[in-house]
């Protein structure tokens, strides 16, 4: 897999996406965002990946949409081409995504972070709106899942204001699942990875549909759709094997099946 903005390495089941576009701190033009669901959807299709990591530099995960490339975009033209769509299918894809943050995850890169199933974060890393800073809103889905991730009041905060979140705050609002200094950031991202990885896929694919769920639906039928899964992966070979291999006291060998 090769690519102008991005890098792309497979370890065993393990796929680690890095976003380069150095020059404009990871920036994210229509390029990048093409060449991610791209490689995303590659990813998706390859049998041998089970989980996969996004990340960016160390100095930023990404810094926002490309202001550059948006500033003359008339409404006609950001109208007709679904401006930003494409990135928000990020969302839909199947296999879990873990954001490793480190340093600036600005606007869109905030907002793509949590296009993720989780977070984890640098103890540098800085998380923010900034949007209304140029006289915009955010565009990718801020002030839906950042809403949903911190509650009404820390994401008005910080779109209203556009101040930036630290590690440790994110981290106390819910927006990021683990923090770790930022030398072992992707380290200890990539280790958590492989534990998932390790697991059944249709088993994490049916966890991470199911959470997805709680977002979009009542309680009440996000139990029922939780229990209909739950009924289903009773028709997989890895249910029957986990279980055997607790009453057998092994290590499960699931197959993916
Ligand atoms: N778009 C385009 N280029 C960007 C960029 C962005 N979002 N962010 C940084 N860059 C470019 C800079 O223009 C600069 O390029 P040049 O060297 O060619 O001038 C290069 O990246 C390095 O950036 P700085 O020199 O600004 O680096 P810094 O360390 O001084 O500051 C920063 C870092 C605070 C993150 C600053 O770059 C910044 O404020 N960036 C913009 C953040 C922002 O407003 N993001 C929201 C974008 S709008 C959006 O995302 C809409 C949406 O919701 C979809």
């Amino acid at each position: 897999m090769t690519f102008e903005t991005l890098l792309v390495d497979i370890q065993e089941r393990v796929a680690l996406i890095t976003l380069n576009r150095p020059q404009a701190l990871n920036a994210l033009n229509a390029q990048l965002i093409s060449e991610l669901n791209q490689a995303l959807g590659q990813l998706e299709a390859d049998p041998r990946i089970a989980c996969i990591v996004l990340t960016g530099s160390a100095k930023a995960f990404a810094a926002g949409a490309d202001i550059k490339e948006m500033a003359e975009l008339s409404y006609p033209q950001v109208y007709l081409d679904d401006l930003f769509a494409e990135a928000d299918r990020i969302a839909t894809r199947r296999k879990p995504l873990i954001a490793a943050v480190a340093g600036y995850a600005l606007g869109g890169g905030c907002e793509l972070a949590l296009l993720c199933d989780m977070i984890f974060a640098a103890d540098n890393a800085r998380f923010g709106q900034p949007e209304v800073n140029l006289g915009v809103l955010p565009g990718i889905g801020g002030t839906q899942r950042l809403t949903r991730a911190v509650g009404k009041a820390k994401a008005m905060d910080m779109c209203l204001t556009g101040r930036q979140m630290d590690a440790a705050e994110a981290e106390r609002a819910g927006l990021v699942a683990r923090v770790f200094p930022a030398e072992s950031l992707l380290e200890e991202t990539l280790k958590a990875a492989r534990v998932i990885a390790e697991k059944s896929l249709p088993a994490t694919m049916m966890i991470k549909e199911s959470v997805n769920r709680a977002f979009e639906t009542t309680l009440a039928e996000g139990i029922r759709f939780e229990r209909r899964v739950f009924h289903a992966v009773f028709a997989t070979a890895d249910q029957k094997e986990g279980m055997a291999a607790f009453s057998e006291k092994r290590k499960p060998e699931f197959t993916n099946r």
